[in-house]
């Protein structure tokens, strides 16, 4: 997943949705899934039908999520035999993995991991309808035929409960201008969890788009002692699943 280098081809469903704007390609996912800003304001994406999560589910979590927290908001989303779309209005800021944040990795770092902890703090556990627990993922895991060694069916106890983003990658979260989160975004898998299993994603993904050494200054801006223990096997629960 990165931002497009090559000419992207344009999905004629995409260009109906954009009607009158003009399409600039901004990310391309593992899934082969498309996202496109238009020049009116908003953001299109287009993807192949997923086992793990659907544009559908992102549209129900978006705007739970959206009465407590700044993220997309949803204009309209739908879906075909082949593939489905989401159309939301654009956001102020820029990915923490945009050329810019990637010059000034000390301040994407402190960033995420700032936002992180806002999110978590933000949205109320008791009141969220989505679960993203271990056993919930594990299912999900079986459900597209995967399945997870043993020794990870056991998780640490909970350290805290909260709703998690669930997929809490540098990419997922917006700078503003000031070098602050400025709104989270990609929220289809959002759900209850321990906040470890973001946090383990998160710092971990900071090797994949700054390079080495960044993990525990991700988690010292959250505002947490790293869990080795919980750390280590929220890693290898996400690389399993
Ligand atoms: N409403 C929005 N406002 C601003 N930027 C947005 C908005 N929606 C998406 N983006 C940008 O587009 C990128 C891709 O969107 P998103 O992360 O939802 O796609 P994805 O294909 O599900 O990503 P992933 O590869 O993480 O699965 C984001 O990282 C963000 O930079
Ligand atoms: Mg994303």
């Amino acid at each position: 997943m990165s931002i497009p280098v090559d000419p992207v081809d344009v999905p004629a469903r995409v260009r109906d949705l954009a009607r009158d704007a003009a399409l600039a390609p901004v990310w391309r996912n593992n899934d082969g899934g498309l996202t496109f800003r238009t020049d009116d304001g908003r953001f299109i994406k287009h993807a192949p039908h997923n086992a793990e999560s659907s544009l559908a589910d992102e549209t129900v979590r978006l705007e739970w999520a959206g009465r407590f927290l700044r993220v997309p908001h949803v204009l309209e989303s739908g879906q075909d035999d082949t593939h489905e779309w989401l159309v939301t209005r654009a956001l102020p800021g820029e990915s923490a993995v945009a050329p810019r944040w990637v010059a000034q990795p000390a301040v994407a770092v402190r960033a995420v991991g700032e936002g992180l902890r806002a999110l978590h703090e933000a949205l109320p556990v008791e009141e969220c309808p989505f679960e993203w627990s271990v056993p919930s993922r594990i299912a999900n895991a079986a459900g597209r035929g995967i399945r997870i060694p043993d020794a990870l069916r056991e998780p640490p106890p909970i350290d805290r409960l909260v709703v998690c983003h669930a997929d809490a990658c540098c990419p997922n979260t917006l700078i503003g201008d000031d070098g602050r989160w400025s709104a989270h975004v990609d929220l289809g898998l959002l759900g209850t969890g321990d906040r470890w299993g973001d946090i383990a994603v998160a710092s971990m993904s900071t090797e994949w788009n700054y390079g080495p050494g960044w993990e525990d200054a991700l988690i010292e801006a959250y505002g947490v002692e790293p869990d080795r223990t919980r750390l280590s096997y929220y890693r290898e629960l996400w690389n399993a699943t």
